[in-house]
């Protein structure tokens, strides 16, 4: 096929990338991404600050015109993040205890029910986990809470609508690492117990200090083999040319090759629409061209 979303579903999969709202309007972007793809992820629009700026007062307009422009154009939507130590609304950040967990249960609640039924997949809990060897949990106002408050925010997701999959999301957990192997155990022991779970995101923001790890394809394997998807979920490569093009290819062919690989989604269209726009780690240069990157990934789907 000729275009990233109708190659990958000949082999049933999507190929999506992050959107913002107020982009849409933007007739290079618009035109890029009703061409090529066929999953969108909410940039912003979907985060805590976004949807509850001020406690049980809920926004979801902008989220909305994302959401109504994927429909009328056969896109899908994952939805990011419920539960996230960032970008929280100030609110939020003074609370602690009781009062924190039943706000964000509340949030999670509203804002699952508000889009029932049409979310894909959730980042239910987006990077929970501390970075380096500790496999700790990240000390943040959410963990402070208890150490369920993940399982707690997945059952809530699942009870305000249970057509969605279920994802936990994180960055660094590309490889077989101490990071990715905590969050390993944890959906081990969700699948032990029963705590909704459906898919893990592996955030895949590549760039020189952490470059795609030799066992990327293995440890989307290894979660796989506990019963739950994978999905690419923010991609993007630092570089250019060739070697930013081969590495685009190495991403995709590692999903494809795990059955349980749902698809790959891209975080932003240009290298100007990047939230790391200096690295020039997308698809399409500034001017809404085809990278090199571009014809790479479309090659290997
Ligand atoms: C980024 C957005 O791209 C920026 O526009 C925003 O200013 C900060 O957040 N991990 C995530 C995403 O899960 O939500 C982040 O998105 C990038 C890192």
């Amino acid at each position: 096929a000729t275009t990233l979303g109708a190659s990958a579903a000949a082999t049933g999969r999507y190929f999506g990338t992050a959107v913002a709202a107020y982009k849409l309007s933007d007739s290079v972007y618009s035109t890029i991404l009703d061409r090529e793809f066929n999953m969108v992820t909410p940039e912003n629009e979907m985060k805590w600050d976004a949807t509850e700026p001020s406690q049980n007062s809920f926004s979801y307009s902008s989220a909305d015109q994302i959401v109504s422009h994927a429909q009328s154009h056969n896109m899908r939507i994952r939805g990011h993040a419920l539960a996230w130590h960032s970008q929280q609304p100030g609110w939020v950040q003074s609370l602690s205890g009781t009062a924190l967990r039943n706000a964000m249960l509340n949030h999670i609640t509203n804002v699952a029910t508000h889009y029932k039924g049409k979310i894909y997949s959730w980042d239910v809990v987006n990077e929970a986990f501390a970075d380096g060897t500790s496999g700790a949990r990240r000390s943040s106002n959410l963990q402070n809470t208890g150490n369920d408050w993940i399982e707690a925010a997945f059952k809530a997701a699942r009870a305000a609508d249970p057509a969605a999959k279920l994802c936990y999301n994180d960055y660094n957990t590309d490889g077989v690492n101490a990071k990715s192997t905590a969050v390993y155990n944890m959906v081990k022991d969700f699948k032990a117990r029963g705590v909704p779970i459906d898919c893990v995101g592996f955030q895949s923001h590549i760039n020189s200090a952490s470059p795609v790890p030799s066992d990327y394809q293995a440890n989307l394997q290894r979660f796989a083999d506990l019963g739950v998807d994978v999905q690419i979920t923010e991609l993007d490569i630092a570089g250019s040319g060739t070697a930013q093009a081969n590495t685009y290819a190495t991403v995709v062919r590692a999903c494809l090759a795990v059955a349980r690989c749902n698809g790959l989604t891209v975080w932003g269209i240009r290298d100007s629409d990047s939230w790391r726009s200096g690295d020039t780690p997308l698809l399409f240069d500034n001017n809404g061209n085809k990278k090199a990157a571009y014809t790479s990934a479309l090659d290997a789907l």
